[in-house]
């Protein structure tokens, strides 16, 4: 009798435990996600224009559409929680799998190596080390070549530090740094995509699992064919254009994609776009970001779009904060 009496007891237990969350797991830890992803590109130039006090050069500004743009970004995202900020960077050029920064900080003078007169950056980043070793587990189980970079003198690459700074100049956020395979030119742009996809899915999956809440940015332009000569004073902005005529139809065919949410579209011209308008999602940060972000059908925002020295440069942004379940 007792021993009936207990079980009864204990269903009525479980019976009012499960009234109150059917599935009580789901709230020891909160799934992570991922609150917007961007393309946010990393001409020094930009840097330049802005004369902050850890760059050596200044300037008389220069570039106001795209600095504009990212001062449109970073009042869009102001008010929305996030953790960590993911980046990939078409300058951190790797040939033998993906890296990820893997130490805690890293601290030194960032040099452009075309662009001395412009970039002399004395740099100081945090890295969430956890979350970056977490992709990294994550991609090497699916079968993706992937590195740990645990070098305290390795120098970090100027489109890490410009994308990090434009999008969040006050450095208070750790950063996950992942490389560019250059599957492109060892392959081709067909097998950097495959690659890529899997990258960004992992990216995703691994957020999730991580419980934090994350930005992620692709770091590059779009069209990328550039002037080979520079004027007298760079920031002259009556020298500053489009290339040419058919490097902005690329660049505007692009950003009709983006705006009106066809991001499929992107995925499956990319190929042509990498050919034809040398463009720099060669590095594979648009195809990553893309999957990353589930390949979304909304519409993003452009925030702003401006040449330098000569390539298309868009500042945009998927708010997936506004496209979550039960957000609508
Ligand atoms: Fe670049």
């Amino acid at each position: 009798m007792s021993l009936s009496l207990g079980v009864f007891n204990s269903k009525i237990i479980a019976l009012a435990e499960s009234d109150k969350d059917p599935n009580p797991l789901r709230h020891d830890m909160a799934k992570g996600k991922i609150v917007a992803g961007c393309i946010a590109p990393h001409p020094p130039h930009l840097v330049y224009a802005e004369n902050p006090d850890q760059n050596e050069p200044t300037s008389e500004g220069g570039w106001e559409q795209l600095r504009w743009g990212y001062e449109r970004l970073r009042e869009s995202l102001s008010e929305i929680e996030h953790d960590v900020i993911v980046i990939l960077s078409p300058h951190w050029q790797t040939y033998v799998g993906t890296h990820f920064l893997g130490l805690e900080n890293f601290q030194s003078l960032s040099v452009d190596p075309v662009f001395p007169n412009l970039f002399r950056y004395h740099y100081d980043l945090n890295i969430d080390v956890e979350l970056a070793k977490q992709i990294h587990d994550n991609a090497e189980k699916a079968g993706l070549a992937v590195k740990m970079m645990e070098n305290p003198d390795f120098r970090v690459d100027y489109g890490t530090i410009t994308t990090g700074h434009l999008f969040n100049p006050k450095w208070d956020k750790p950063l996950v740094v992942i490389s560019s395979n250059r599957s492109t030119d060892y392959y081709s742009a067909e097998v950097m995509q495959e690659m890529m996809i899997e990258l960004g899915r992992i990216t995703r999956e691994t957020i999730e699992e991580s419980g934090k809440k994350a930005v992620i940015l692709a770091s590059n332009s779009l069209s990328h064919r550039h002037f080979t000569t520079e004027s007298e004073i760079p920031e002259d902005m009556s020298k500053e254009h489009i290339a040419s005529h058919a490097m902005h139809l690329w660049d505007m065919r692009i950003i009709d994609y983006i705006r009106s949410g066809q991001t499929q579209r992107i995925l499956d011209e990319m190929p042509e776009f990498i050919e034809q308008a040398i463009a720099e999602s060669d590095g594979g940060g648009l195809s990553w970001l893309i999957s990353a972000l589930d390949t979304p059908d909304y519409p993003a925002i452009l925030h702003g779009y401006g040449t330098i020295i000569g390539t298309g440069n868009a500042v945009v942004e998927w708010p997936c904060y506004k496209h979550e379940e039960g957000s609508q």
